[in-house]
């Protein structure tokens, strides 16, 4: 967690300067997701495996922008780690929040036979943490003892405890979706999504980890659902979706594909993709009976 937090502290630095060094813009390059890569995706994963690897705590590392695990010399230490570098890459350039997320999983050993030793369901986890840069930076970590809240002090650059047991509210207030999708709904999501629009307030930025951050203080529901052009919806499950779902649960909240609980889905690779609705437990069971009605009635 410290490394992390450090590495976090240097990453904040960087983005309060995006506009006026070279961090900002594209490397016009495409990774293994077929998305271009930013040159702050390739800055911050950089700057988080060194730190990952100086601290000497994880073997091996599985990262959006790395297509293979990455081995970092030290095959006994405890934990292995599936990360998203920066979330919400789109809204770098336009001082729109971003984060990082991190799943950190049991090192299960014999790392030379097994390469997919990163591929556990994510209800092994052993923890789960975000950092958010927005308009103050935070980090939010749900481990064994619960979920917590740590807010970045730029005077001494550290992380300071905030809030000591983060519960999603009683009142959910909010639904995240990207309406651009709507025509590639299946019928019993349209009927899911109007259900929603009737009860909550819509509130979506593009950076998951900014909508996921709101939801989780204020009570919301997240969805990026299948489509018929994304028929596996488009987050990742190791390096997105595990985490947060994690962290929903810990919270008091929910989490689906749709099929099945994230932390439950068996991951066959380190960069599928898997649809993801996570949040608020009253508007997640309004959801999955209006799913599972309709299907029914079909
Ligand atoms: P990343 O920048 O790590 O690729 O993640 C972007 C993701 C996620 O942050 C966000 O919720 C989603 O992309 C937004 O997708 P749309 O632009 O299709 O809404
Ligand atoms: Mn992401
Ligand atoms: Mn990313």
């Amino acid at each position: 967690m410290i490394d992390i937090a450090d590495a976090a502290g240097v990453i904040h630095g960087k983005i309060q300067r995006l506009g006026l060094g070279d961090d900002i813009g594209s490397l016009e390059k495409v990774n293994v997701q077929g998305e271009e890569v930013q040159k702050l995706d390739e800055v911050a994963t950089q700057v988080f495996l060194d730190a990952l690897m100086k601290g000497g705590k994880v073997a091996v590392v599985g990262c959006e922008e790395r297509d293979d695990p990455v081995f970092l010399g030290q095959d006994q230490a405890p934990y292995v780690v599936n990360m998203d570098p920066i979330d919400g890459s789109s809204n770098i350039a336009v001082a729109v929040g971003i984060g990082s997320i991190f799943g950190i999983w049991p090192n299960a050993g014999n790392l030379e036979t097994t390469a997919d030793v990163l591929l556990s369901p994510g209800k092994y986890q052993v923890a789960a943490l975000y950092i958010v840069y927005g308009s103050n930076t935070v980090l939010v970590l749900a481990s064994a003892s619960g979920v917590r809240e740590f807010s970045f002090d730029p005077d001494t650059d550290s992380f300071i405890l905030t809030k000591p047991d983060v519960q999603l509210p009683q009142k959910c207030q909010y639904y995240s979706i990207n309406y651009g999708n709507w025509e590639g709904f299946s019928t019993s999501l349209k009927d899911a999504v109007l259900d929603l629009q009737t009860t909550y307030s819509l509130r979506y930025v593009g950076s998951l980890v900014a909508d996921f951050h709101r939801n989780l203080l204020k009570g919301g529901v997240f969805l990026y659902p299948e489509d018929v052009n994304n028929p596996s919806g488009k987050l990742r499950l190791m390096y997105e979706a595990n985490p947060l779902a994690f962290i929903t649960e810990k919270a008091g909240g929910l989490s689906s594909s749709g099929n099945e609980p994230i932390l439950n889905i068996a991951p066959r690779t380190l960069h599928q993709r898997t649809p993801l609705m996570l949040g608020h437990a009253t508007a997640m069971t309004t959801i999955m009976s209006r799913l599972k009605n309709t299907e029914t009635n079909q």
